[in-house]
């Protein structure tokens, strides 16, 4: 059998750095205790680890010194305490972009009916898939914007949003941003200097490269976020209302050390090979990738500047529909995604709804022979 090639690195990164397997087998086996729950060594190392992943975490957005680290199990679990979060009084304006996540969606979705919430999307020219910043700025200027909602890269065509000026811009009417970082932490620069963001969301199991089972959001220390969940939190336990202090607030339960061992080591991993390098990489692989996929009869989802996108490329295949391409590729040891990718206000905007497309996602573990496989794979397939 030959290996698996896998470009279905969007869904979750695979495989993960080795140290990130092998660390979290040793810190579970020797410290797999609960979290701020005693006093016994074993308990403050379990504890000192989860700061020092703060800490990290901290480094790697260059945060403000009043900034704290929320952890949550997904990054859905991330957005839904956010956006329910909020001090919804009702009619407010939300600005969206095309490419939000069906975490987004749905929960703004039922906010919307709660709330009477009005939805806009920002700007975006659907042929050139381009922001003009001049539009949104008449947009904002019309409907002024109380949250503004931003995917920072879209898991369905890789197009990198401008959030550090949409923030900016947004900030001008005292609007709440909220920035998804699923596709991009870890990949893209993301300084919290630069970026106006109230909540930036990421997660640990995609361009972090660590475990399924650790997410998590930046939130201001002085942010007036409502908690979604109640219960334990280890401190003042005695007390039948929840801590009033941040992270404290928002992490009921027991925390998921195994993962966040396995997070503190890969964003070791990403501090030590450096982000520019883990982008370069990417970027690099990108191009072989479109320049292969251009070689058939295909429609690739781009926009001019190729490194306006990650490394997530969708596209068609004239006359052959995206799941038929996504089985024969299979059969190939190929992993692709097709359909929707949970994000399908994107292919309402690209024209893909409802089939979709298919999806090439790239990681740091691909290589250029695996690009080379797929084009032989898809002559056999396509051009005999
Ligand atoms: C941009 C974006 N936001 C949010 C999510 C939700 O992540 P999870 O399913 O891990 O909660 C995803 C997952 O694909 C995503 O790509």
């Amino acid at each position: 059998v030959s290996k698996m090639i896998y470009f279905d690195n969007a869904a979750t990164t695979f495989p993960k750095p080795d140290i990130v397997y092998e660390n979290m087998d040793i810190f579970y086996r020797t410290n797999g205790v609960n979290v701020g729950r005693g006093q016994y060594d074993l308990a403050s190392k379990a504890s000192n680890l989860v700061q020092n992943t703060r800490d990290l975490i901290c480094q790697l957005f260059n945060c403000s010194f009043d900034q704290r680290v929320v952890f949550t199990s997904t990054a859905t679990e991330a957005i839904n305490i956010v956006l329910q979060g909020m001090n919804w009084q009702g009619n407010e304006n939300v600005y969206i972009t095309h490419f939000e996540h069906n975490g987004v969606l749905r929960c703004l979705n039922m906010l919307k009916k709660r709330y009477d919430l009005n939805i806009h999307y920002i700007d975006l020219d659907p042929r050139s898939l381009e922001y003009d910043l001049d539009k949104i700025q008449i947009q904002f200027q019309e409907n002024k914007p109380n949250v503004v909602i931003a995917n920072h890269a879209s898991n369905v065509c890789g197009l990198i949003t401008p959030v550090e000026e949409i923030s900016r811009m947004a900030k001008d009417y005292n609007a709440e941003v909220v920035i998804d970082c699923c596709q991009t932490a870890g990949l893209l620069d993301i300084d919290l200097k630069l970026i106006e963001a109230d909540y930036l969301i990421f997660s640990g199991h995609k361009t972090l490269y660590g475990p399924f089972g650790i997410a998590g959001f930046i939130i201001k220390e002085n942010s007036k976020l409502k908690p979604l969940i109640y219960g334990g939190t280890g401190i003042d336990s005695g007390n039948l209302e929840l801590p009033s202090t941040i992270p404290d607030k928002f992490e009921v339960g027991s925390q998921n050390i195994y993962a966040i061992s396995g997070l503190n080591t890969s964003i070791k991993w990403i501090l030590d090979n450096g982000v520019e390098n883990i982008q370069e990489k990417e970027r690099n692989l990108t191009k072989s990738l479109i320049a292969v996929l251009q070689k058939f009869d295909t429609k690739i989802y781009l926009s001019k500047n190729i490194d306006n996108h990650i490394g997530v490329i969708s596209c068609n295949f004239k006359g052959i529909p995206a799941d038929r391409i996504g089985d024969l590729l299979n059969q190939h040891n190929i992993a692709v995604r097709t359909g929707l990718h949970c994000a399908p206000d994107a292919h309402r905007l690209l024209g893909t709804y409802p089939a979709g497309t298919v999806r090439f996602s790239l990681g740091y573990f691909n290589n250029i022979s695996d690009i080379i496989a797929l084009e032989e794979v898809l002559e056999s397939l396509l051009l005999y």
